[in-house]
């Protein structure tokens, strides 16, 4: 297994679901993490994943700039800076293109500022302290949905904006890659299918049906596959996980090692 003895990390919406998953795996190797959320029980559940890296929480929403400055000063104070960003926190709502007008301009504002604003920013921020430290790691969380399409229902037409966040991360994904390689900076984005969540239960009112809910995959799955990620040292690359099939980082296509160098 990997050893992040010494090492930063910051994981977005850390309290539940796939982001508490990173934050423990993280910890697990041995990294120091401050998770946000903006779930009150932030604080408990880091208490609760400490070992044997150390582990901070804070309640801090990522589309808000002032809670994004307190995130990282708690980073670059209890443990020397950023190494590994993991941008998880992300919102999902149904937004058909025939709601009411209002009903989509609060949606944009909710959505983008999570999935989007907030991911610039707390780059804006971070990037600079993985500079000075020699590098990093910033892993994007985004979904299967910008991937060649395997399956019917990718792209649903009822989750635009949704679906455009997660294309625009992409964006950022593919020129981060490019443009921090000289810093020793990897960009990745990690595109998983349905994983077992608080938000995916939350379509069935917490109760999926039992054929669904015996295939889908697990955070800690997702968490590990973030991991190897890291490990591999890849970048530029959409990792895909898919319901039925391993997963594991598929081998490393020439061109990331192009741009790593
Ligand atoms: N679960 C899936 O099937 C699935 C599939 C593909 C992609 N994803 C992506 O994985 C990520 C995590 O999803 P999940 O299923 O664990 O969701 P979840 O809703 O179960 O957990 C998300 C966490 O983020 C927090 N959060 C939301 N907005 C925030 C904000 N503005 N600031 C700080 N924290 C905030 C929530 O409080 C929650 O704790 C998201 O980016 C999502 O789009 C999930």
């Amino acid at each position: 297994m990997i050893d992040l003895s010494g090492r930063s990390a910051i994981v977005t919406g850390g309290a539940t679901g796939l982001g508490r998953a990173f934050a423990a795996a993280l910890a697990a190797a041995g990294a120091d993490v401050t998770l946000c959320d903006v779930r009150e029980d932030a604080l408990a559940v880091a208490e609760s994943l400490a070992g044997p890296g150390r582990v901070q929480g804070l309640v801090a929403d990522v589309s808000k700039r002032a809670d994004l400055e307190l995130l990282v000063d708690a980073a670059r104070e209890g443990y020397g800076g950023v190494d590994l960003l993991v941008h998880n926190a992300g919102r999902w709502a149904r937004t058909p293109v025939s709601d009411a007008y209002e009903k989509a301009v609060v949606d944009w504002d909710e959505i983008m500022g999570t999935n989007l604003r907030g991911l610039l920013l707390l780059s804006r921020m971070c990037v600079p302290l993985m500079i000075e430290r020699g590098g990093g790691d910033i892993v994007n969380i985004s979904t299967y949905y910008v991937l060649p399409a395997k399956s019917p229902g990718t792209n649903p037409p009822d989750t635009d904006l949704y679906n455009a966040s997660k294309w625009a991360l992409n964006g950022f994904t593919q020129a981060w890659a490019m443009a921090l390689a000289e810093q020793n900076i990897r960009v990745n984005g990690v595109c998983m299918g349905p994983t077992d969540t608080e938000m995916l239960r939350g379509l069935w009112k917490g109760d999926p049906p039992a054929d669904f809910a015996a295939t889908w995959m697990q955070p800690e799955e997702i968490a590990q596959l973030m991991l190897d990620l890291i490990e591999d040292g890849r970048s530029g690359e959409n990792i895909g996980a898919w319901i039925g099939e391993p997963v594991a980082l598929s081998p490393s296509p020439a061109r990331h090692r192009t741009i790593t160098g």
